[in-house]
């Protein structure tokens, strides 16, 4: 804020709902996909690696997943899910597929992380598998001996290899999905096609045993309206979900999308407002998904949403390989507000993607690992994950940059099963800070205290040699009193602050 600016005071009231709505741990999901170094040198290394391993899964990595309590995990890809042949993965290292890797880079992929490697991770990191099946150049046939593998308890000719591939007991497997991005690199199908080939495989993801498959249909590709309309008309009941997939680029050119560091304040405004744009998408294919679904039995899942900028001059630019700084962070909080304030629809979001790649949770390089500004928004916002949403009142200042302006603040509330309330909140202004008056008088809490992740650069970021320059600080200055909490945000900032009895 410049020194002849009087400071602006924000009233929000927070109460809670007289319809509850829990917010889905599953808004908290990942994405990892052959591409890049996601899966090789991001997850897994070798038991001959000199990086120490479990298992051959990097430790430090590892580590840093179960300590954010990833909730689901998705995977193969993207892309990659509709060339991706399963039986090319699984059985003896030496005699799995060595193949060309074409949509990312065309490098070789050796296939040495499979089916079992993928569950076995998710063991290891205490999360969910969600597996993107091949509708594109894959067959039906191909799809349904896939769920019978992972999922059949007993005897049968797939069950029977999994058992002399090493895995005696089925795995559970809940979220599956039926093709990716099948208007695009999955098979460039119309809505209609695809809902016609959409029903014809899904028949056949059989639920064996005691297992239950949610089944995800591919959904649009962000403001493609038509997509989910035709979608929700002709399969919309015989799917549980449908995926949305929207990328923030910061010029909206995918010709020259942005740089990830050293960029101009316009293009730290322009960033937000194009991931502000989430909220406008989410409201419209909720009210065409209302239409034939009033029940909302049918979750939207944002599986692959975040930043997509200019790989890192010097990088493989089919590698996707991009830094992340406090304008991630900011890009991170506020979706995740918004994914909050519409938990009655949106049942899960993956985050594109989850090590090494576009909006990453963690970078690596060799044996050296760092955490990402956006990795400490999803660690602060994990207090959320299965809480109750609490809706919040408020008109936010403008954030005006030439003659376009959007909503300052970016904010939600939600209360754990203890009781223990948190507030999530984004100060999107590059330079003003934002000071709130909230009315939590309804709340029964008496304690605040908070944390919040900012920096006087706006491309502030952790890099190998400085690992530690963005992490979340004490937030000071919270004053409770007489049912009111005063707060002052720093300017470009994410902050959550948690309030007890
Ligand atoms: O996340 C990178 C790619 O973006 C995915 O493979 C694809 O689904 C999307 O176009």
């Amino acid at each position: 804020m410049t020194a002849s600016q009087p400071a602006k005071t924000t009233l929000v009231t927070v109460r809670p709902s007289d319809r509850p709505v829990t917010i889905s741990k599953h808004i908290y999901g990942h994405f990892s996909e052959h591409l890049g170094r996601c899966i090789y040198e991001g997850i897994w290394v070798g038991t001959d690696s000199p990086i120490p391993n479990t298992e051959g899964y990097r430790n430090d990595v590892l580590e840093a997943l179960k300590e954010l309590k990833v909730p689901v995990l998705r995977w193969p890809g993207g892309c990659f899910a509709d060339e991706y042949h399963w039986m090319d993965g699984i059985g003896p290292y030496e005699k799995r597929a060595r193949m060309v890797n074409s949509h990312w880079g065309g490098v070789e992929e050796n296939n040495h992380f499979g089916t079992h490697e993928f569950l076995r991770y998710c063991e290891l990191i205490e999360t969910e598998p969600y597996i993107s099946g091949n509708l594109g150049s894959g067959t039906i046939q191909e799809m349904q001996q896939w769920v019978e593998y992972m999922t059949l308890d007993g005897e049968s000719p797939m069950a029977n290899l999994r058992k002399e591939n090493g895995q005696e007991k089925p795995w559970k497997l809940t979220y599956f999905g039926v093709g990716n991005e099948n208007w695009g690199c999955g098979g460039n199908m119309r809505a209609q096609y695809y809902a016609d080939e959409y029903k014809r495989y899904a028949t056949y993801v059989r639920n064996y045993s005691s297992n239950q498959i949610y089944k995800i249909a591919c959904g649009p590709s962000a403001d493609d309206y038509n997509w989910t309309e035709v979608l929700m008309r002709e399969a919309g009941n015989h799917m549980h979900g449908l995926s949305l997939h929207y990328y923030t680029l910061p010029t909206g050119d995918w010709g020259r999308k942005g740089a990830a560091t050293g960029f101009p304040v316009e293009e730290w405004f322009e960033t937000l407002r194009r991931t502000l744009y989430m909220e406008e998408m989410i409201v419209k294919h909720t009210a065409i998904m209302d239409k034939y679904d009033p029940g909302k039995r049918v979750g939207l899942i944002v599986d692959e949403w975040g930043t997509w900028y200019d790989v890192e001059p010097g990088s493989n630019p089919g590698f996707l390989y991009q830094q992340n700084t406090l304008r991630d962070a900011l890009v991170a909080g506020i979706n995740l507000n918004l994914f909050h304030q519409h938990a009655d629809r949106v049942h899960m979001a993956n985050i594109a993607q989850v090590i090494n790649v576009l909006q990453a949770m963690i970078l690596t390089e060799g044996e050296k690992m760092i955490l990402t500004p956006t990795y400490h928004v999803f660690n602060m916002f994990k207090v959320h994950q299965d809480a109750e949403l609490l809706p919040l009142e408020f008109e936010s200042p403008k954030y005006t940059f030439g003659a376009v302006h959007v909503p300052q603040l970016s904010a939600s509330a939600s209360r754990d099963k203890e009781g223990k309330v948190h507030l999530s909140l984004c100060n999107l202004h590059h330079e003003e800070e934002l000071t709130l008056s909230l009315d939590i008088s309804s709340l029964n809490v008496s304690i605040g205290s908070g944390q919040v992740l900012t920096h006087e650069k706006l491309d502030a970021h952790n890099d190998f040699s400085s690992p530690d320059v963005l992490k979340p600080a004490l937030l000071e200055g919270i004053v409770l009193e007489e049912g009111t909490l005063r707060v002052t945000l720093p300017a470009a900032s994410v902050a959550v602050i948690e309030l007890t009895a």
